[in-house]
């Protein structure tokens, strides 16, 4: 694969108690570069971005290939090693932005506590840094939302604060998994607007997962269609939405169509 990628994953083999869940499955992500995973529930999307940040659940492992991260072979290292890379190199953002909060304590509390532990900032800098990092997420109000709660939270909201966590220790890599999903259309299209942005300000790779297809084409320049953990078609997202090669793609894309139409009329419904 090309030299310019960054995180690379070749002939990947996750395996779980029962047997082979991921076959074999091949993809780069150039640097830079975004890159839609998409498939339906259960095709191995979490699995493989779970395998590229060292987080497989127990008795799921990696049991072929190789993940190599600019140019290092990253497939089997030990836990000390996934603990400097997650974080510093490649960040995950996942679905439900709340449960990884603390309800009982502020965001911009809780923000500028991981600044502090993990970049070392004192008490004041992290408090100032924290309002810094939610305003570079297009939040309006960065000084009041850093005050407040959880719960007083829109999803959208939270999801940012989610990002900004994610993007402390300032990763090349941000892996972002169905983080858009529970979503409504119009704040999923915020927030993965703000996700193209950061691509941009921040020089930051993406890997965009979803079982939408819509969702990864807004962002993505190249997409893999994934399909029982086995990668149907993978190609320039522009390539695959006007001319799908496989029935499984060909299948997404036209539900995406209806889908869209279906919005379409709902709108002119609601108008
Ligand atoms: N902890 C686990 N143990 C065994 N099988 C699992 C585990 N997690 C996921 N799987 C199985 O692996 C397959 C892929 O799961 P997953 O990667 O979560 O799919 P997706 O994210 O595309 O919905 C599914 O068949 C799922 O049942
Ligand atoms: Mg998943």
């Amino acid at each position: 694969m090309s030299d310019t990628a960054l995180l690379v994953a070749r002939d990947l083999t996750i395996t779980g108690p029962a047997g082979d869940l991921v076959h074999g499955i091949s993809f780069a992500l150039q640097r830079g570069g975004t890159l839609g995973i998409v498939g339906e529930s259960g095709s191995g999307k979490s699995l493989t971005c779970r395998s590229l940040l060292g987080i497989l659940p127990p008795g799921v492992s990696v049991t072929g290939g190789s993940i190599e991260f600019d140019g290092r072979d990253i497939t089997a290292l030990g836990y000390r090693d996934w603990q400097s890379l997650r974080g510093t190199h490649i960040s995950a953002v996942f679905q439900d932005p709340g449960s990884y909060l603390n309800p009982s304590i502020t965001v911009g509390k809780q923000l500028a506590e991981v600044l502090r532990v993990k970049t070392g900032l004192g008490r004041r800098a992290a408090t100032v840094r924290a309002v810094e990092l939610l305003a570079s997420l297009g939040l309006r109000d960065p000084a009041l939302v850093s005050l407040q709660y959880p719960h007083e939270l829109s999803g959208g909201m939270l999801q940012r604060v989610l990002i900004a966590i994610a993007l402390c220790e300032n990763p090349q890599v941000l892996i972002a998994d169905e983080a858009t999903t529970a979503l409504d259309v119009t704040v999923q299209a915020e927030v993965l607007d703000v996700l193209a942005d950061l691509r941009e300000s921040r020089d930051l790779s993406l890997i965009l997962v979803s079982h939408d297809l819509a969702v990864v084409a807004q962002v993505c320049d190249e997409v893999v269609v994934l399909r029982d953990g086995l990668i149907v078609e993978a190609g320039p997202t522009a390539r695959v939405l006007s001319d799908p090669q496989h029935t499984y793609t060909r299948l997404l894309v036209e539900n995406h169509a209806r889908y869209g139409i279906e919005r379409y009329t709902s709108e002119l419904a609601d108008a």
